[in-house]
């Protein structure tokens, strides 16, 4: 793709149940084709008090795509060559672990992959450079301290840190995947946490995870049998949704 990229100051990927930024301003949609394909679908680009900001739905705009297609690399492609150096993903989770009940707000400094079978690396193709980034802290510290600091400055509560678990889906996970998720030390589960990250560190861009909790994960909550609904996650995810745009505009305050 060809475009006179401008810098954007911050790309912001959009999970379950954020499919638009509605304080973007004077908004461009761009159709993007990258080497490794179309992404989910347009990326917006606007401003948002005076800085540039880009935003791209996950599952497209109309929620079609399921995690495992979703093409991350064109994704992080078409954001990368629109201009953007820092990525904030906003992934809607479960949350296994005390901390992280319905509704709130986390940045969690740690994950781990369960998906299989997606493509997880720029180096799939025949003849491109063998990459070994390094990833032991899977989200960019600096960004991830930017948004832990805004959080508090904006007054939005945010836990800060935790371990991401990123499973296959489309299903949600059973009990006992759940036990054996928390006592591996995830705090979250969520369909697209992965490869995301790892991609965008193969791209060399800045990206850290604001995730959103929609539910209690299967058999976390007080009552074990309770049954997750598409509706109670997106009811959640659209109440949590009120502290996105004063931590984005801190944020970008810097
Ligand atoms: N599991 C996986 N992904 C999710 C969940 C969950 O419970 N809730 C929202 N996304």
């Amino acid at each position: 793709m060809n475009v006179a990229a401008a810098p954007i100051d911050l790309a912001v990927i959009g999970g379950t149940g954020l499919y638009q930024l509605a304080d973007l301003q004077d908004v461009e949609s761009h159709q993007p084709v990258t080497r490794y394909g179309a992404p989910s679908g347009p990326v917006r680009i606007g401003t948002l008090d005076g800085h540039r900001v880009a935003f791209l739905a996950r599952h497209g705009e109309g929620h079609s795509l399921p995690p495992h297609q979703i093409n991350y690399r064109a994704n992080l492609a078409a954001l990368q060559a629109l201009g953007a150096q820092r990525v904030l993903a906003l992934n809607t989770v479960g949350g296994i672990t005390e901390r992280f009940g319905p509704r709130v707000l986390g940045c969690p400094d740690q994950l781990i992959d369960y998906t299989w079978g997606r493509i997880s690396t720029l180096c799939e193709e025949p003849g491109t450079e063998v990459l070994h980034v390094d990833f032991g802290e899977p989200y960019t510290r600096s960004l991830r301290e930017a948004v832990v600091a805004a959080a508090a400055r904006a007054g939005v509560a945010l836990v800060d840190g935790g371990c991401y678990g990123a499973t296959q889906g489309p299903r949600l996970e059973t009990r006992a995947e759940i036990a054996r998720m928390k006592r591996d030390g995830c705090d979250l589960v969520g369909m697209t946490g992965m490869p995301e990250a790892g991609l965008a560190r193969e791209f060399g861009l800045d990206y850290a995870c604001l995730a959103i909790v929609a539910n209690w994960a299967a058999g976390a909550g007080q009552d074990p049998d309770e049954v997750i609904t598409l509706q109670d996650v997106l009811d959640n995810v659209a109440a949590a949704s009120s502290g996105l745009p004063p931590l984005l505009r801190a944020v970008l305050a810097g």
